[in-house]
């Protein structure tokens, strides 16, 4: 069993008590509907030097996926940053002073097996803290993607905006993208325009100008993808947010894309076919680093709440 080395903070769905335990020792009832519905939410964050970026945007989205998720009500959000800090500060007394990746789950609760959420007990919070598995300097390998057949959920179906436990799209599309050796998968909407990475938003370059797809489409506010937004900015890179057809896709200069965990990554290879020069292009290079700048600064600014001992 491929279980990671981790901690947890398990929230109990009757008292809300939390307690933090080995990561192989922490379990939920077969009674939850994140098991049975996927009815859940969650938000993934990573440490810089043992402090969690932009953590406060995840708490911002996880309000918002709950509004549209209808749940009532969330676990109380102070305890639960302080469940994230208790987690994170036990990996780090057992583990020593690695970079983490933080996964933070709302289920709806437990109850009877019954998709009428009116049944079950209340939300409650499962942090799971592990590895982020690679040094912050680490430059990840440039990723070859497919446009994959599978489209993305319908906003009036299943809105993407919504980070839900709910991901079998992303699963599928990513299936079936390594059926035909990619590593990814872009992801079109019913209309056939792009709208994101089964686990990251997408970034096109043309003509000295970066393109993404508008929130509008149907896709994920990425944290990241805001601050990549505010790096073209910076940087006075002309950024437009606009819809992006399969003709937008042909002849484009760079890919990339953008989250929480892999920051800006290289795409150099669409459905078989190399993307420019087939390396990683110098506009994706500058963003990555004038994202990993922008990063930099507001760790130095948060100085103060590392959770390193
Ligand atoms: C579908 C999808 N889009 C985009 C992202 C990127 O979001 P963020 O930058 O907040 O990590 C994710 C991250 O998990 C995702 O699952």
């Amino acid at each position: 069993m491929a279980i990671p080395r981790s901690i947890v903070a398990l929230q109990d769905p009757e008292t809300a008590q939390f307690q933090i335990l080995d990561g192989a020792d922490a379990y939920i009832s077969v009674f939850d509907r994140s098991f049975h519905f996927g009815d859940s939410l969650y938000e993934v964050a990573r440490s810089y030097h043992g402090i969690l970026f932009a953590f406060d945007d995840h708490v911002a989205r996880l309000r918002r996926s709950a509004s549209l998720a209808h749940f009532e009500e969330l676990p109380d959000l102070d305890q639960l940053a302080q469940m994230v800090r208790e987690a994170c500060a036990a990996f780090f007394a057992r583990y020593g002073n690695v970079e983490v990746y933080v996964r933070t789950t709302i289920s709806r609760g437990v109850g009877d097996v019954n998709i009428d959420r009116r049944g079950c007990g209340k939300p409650y919070a499962v942090v799971l803290v592990k590895d982020l598995q690679r040094a912050p300097s680490e430059p990840l390998a440039p990723q070859r993607w497919v446009v994959a057949a599978r489209r993305r959920n319908l906003v009036t179906a299943l809105d993407p905006a919504m980070k839900s436990g709910n991901y079998l799209n992303s699963v599928l599309a990513l299936a079936e993208a390594q059926s035909y050796g990619a590593d990814d998968a872009l992801m079109l909407d019913h209309r056939g325009y792009a709208t994101e990475g089964t686990t990251s938003n997408f970034f096109v370059v043309k003509h000295g100008e970066i393109w993404t797809a508008p929130l509008s489409v149907g896709i994920l506010a990425g944290v990241t993808r805001a601050q990549v937004l505010e790096t073209c900015r910076d940087l006075a890179i002309p950024l437009r947010e606009r819809l992006l057809s399969r003709y937008d896709l042909q002849h484009v200069d760079e890919l990339f894309l953008s989250s929480s965990t892999r920051e800006v990554q290289p795409i150099v290879a669409l459905d078989g076919r190399p993307v420019g020069d087939g390396q990683p292009g110098p506009l994706t290079l500058r963003i990555a680093a004038g994202l990993r700048a922008r990063i930099d600064a507001w760790c130095q600014a948060h100085a103060g709440d590392s959770l390193w001992p």
